[in-house]
């Protein structure tokens, strides 16, 4: 038996994504509600207003939440639609989802809170108490049913009144904002929530840089990007600290995108070049939270790119004081790397490198590589030696709903099936993996791309990109298949 007794088998969500009620219960905007839908060609916009009050539509820049440029604030333009802020309306189904989760044999649920359901701007002094409500409600519910939440505090969804004051995280007094939110919700729900994670993939906001150039490999890019993630990591870090002052039970992790990078040939030089980009895409923030300290390699970082950073003496105390209990990572996908000219590139949203000749590619441009979610767990295990829990995983696909409200997606099936078969080897080779909640366990919006035609959910909401649907829920075939995984504790894989 790979899994151990115990194991936590799940899902994962997050609220920009799943919540919807964007504008109940005294909740204040985040960017993402003026964020349109895209598609694989098609960026996703942000709908802004410059001085002269003429509304503007732009692409949106993934992981930069500062105003364009000209802009005065973010506000919505006639005919668009923004599907994150319905979104798939956990807000006003969550009894009904958790029964589902239940059914499938959860006992463990990732689901983020909305910083703006609690702080609606972020700088009120008191929380918002309907928000509070709502997410008790939730926990409470969870507990009925046995599941144990897993919750982001932070997953994409800067207030929008700190992203136009501030540029997002370009300001220190985030910092302290953060930590107060932290804090409040560690208070209110100590006895309904043991695992936490601070920041959803925090390496996304520098890791864009290495993995893509172009536009994002400046460096004035680095300096803000670099600035960005070391106010969050710090912000993350304090909010530990008073975690555990709160409850010393408490497990706090961090959560980072796995970007694990292969070199394209045995030529030294991609081997180099793939050690330094897994060095900027991963270590760099991992090594901060495991550590307490930036590692030496970021010196070379900071150097090559001109990078000064604010980093104070309070600071680099806060960092050591605030390390974490776990480590958590979303895996998707791996990338190669070349220093060599003329080999095919990888097309798709958030895809980066040379094609990989030896792996398939989603419909997304996204490899399907389950060994490398093997090698993943063993690098990064043998690095931390902490507990792991793999908090994102899963293929977004088109599905056919049949008309009798069936859904047939076996290239789902075969995709966790794999996954999992390689996770369990990881565990055999002695990685401490503790918890699997695979991604969208029940359809959402994507986050590259803010379609609902890319699900992963093994539960279908009846809810399409032109904005119709009546939300409600079916079983998909890979709801009757991961139910039968659970309850073998990952030992039945047929399909
Ligand atoms: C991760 C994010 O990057 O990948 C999720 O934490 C996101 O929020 C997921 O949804 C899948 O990406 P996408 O673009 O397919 O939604």
């Amino acid at each position: 038996m790979s899994f151990p007794k115990g194991f936590y088998w799940g899902g994962a969500t997050a609220a920009n994504q799943y919540e919807g009620g964007w504008n109940e219960g005294g909740r204040g905007p985040a960017l993402t509600d003026f964020t349109t839908g895209g598609s694989v060609k098609e960026p996703r916009m942000v709908t802004w207003m410059d001085k002269e009050g003429v509304i503007h539509k732009t692409p949106n820049k993934p992981m930069d939440d500062t105003l364009p440029e000209g802009a005065v604030k973010y506000c919505e333009m006639e005919g668009c639609l923004y599907p994150n802020r319905e979104a798939t309306d956990f807000y006003h189904h969550y009894k009904e989802d958790i029964a589902l989760f239940k059914e499938m044999g959860f006992n463990m649920f990732r689901m983020s809170i909305s910083w703006s359901r609690i702080y609606p701007t972020g700088f009120e002094a008191e929380p918002n108490q309907e928000g509070l409500d709502f997410y008790r409600a939730v926990f409470e519910e969870l507990k009925r049913n046995d599941i144990e939440p897993l919750v982001t505090i932070h997953h994409f969804d800067t207030p929008l009144a700190m992203v136009e004051k501030y540029g997002d995280w370009l300001h220190r007094d985030c910092i302290d904002l953060f930590v107060k939110y932290a804090t409040t919700v560690f208070t209110e729900y100590k006895d309904l929530v043991k695992y936490w994670l601070t920041f959803n993939e925090i390496n996304n906001v520098i890791s864009l840089c290495s993995m893509f150039g172009g536009m994002f490999n400046t460096d004035e890019e680095y300096q803000k990007r670099c600035t960005h993630l070391h106010y969050q990591l710090v912000a993350s870090a304090k909010a530990i600290k008073a975690g555990h002052e709160i409850n010393p039970n408490f497990m706090i992790g961090c959560m980072l995108s796995s970007p694990t990078v292969y070199p394209h040939t045995c030529d030294p030089e991609d081997v180099i070049k793939a050690q330094h980009e897994m060095q900027e895409c991963f270590w760099y923030a991992g090594d901060v939270h495991v550590f307490g300290y930036y590692s030496p390699f970021a010196k070379r970082i900071w150097a090559e790119h001109n990078v000064t950073l604010d980093i104070t003496e309070e600071d680099k105390a806060a960092l050591k004081e605030g390390t974490v209990d776990m480590f958590t990572f979303s895996y998707y996908m791996t990338n190669n790397t070349t220093t060599h000219k003329g080999e095919a590139q990888v097309g798709g949203n958030f895809a980066a490198g040379t094609r990989n000749p030896y792996l398939e590619y989603s419909d997304w441009g996204w490899s399907v590589d389950p060994r490398g979610l093997q090698y993943t767990l063993e690098i990064t295990y043998d690095r931390y030696r902490i507990p792991l829990m793999v908090v994102e995983n899963g293929i977004g696909a088109f599905d056919e709903l049949e008309a009798d409200g069936s859904v047939h997606d076996p290239y789902r099936i075969d995709y966790f099936a794999k996954h999992i078969k390689t996770m369990g080897q990881a565990i055999d080779n002695g990685v401490d993996l503790i918890a699997y909640t695979p991604w969208g366990c029940i359809d959402l919006v994507s986050a590259g791309t803010g379609e609902m035609r890319k699900r992963y959910g093994f539960i279908f909401v009846h809810k399409f990109d032109d904005g119709t649907g009546d939300l409600s829920r079916s079983r998909k075939d890979s709801f009757y298949w991961y139910k039968k995984v659970i309850a073998s504790n990952g030992e039945d894989l047929s399909k």
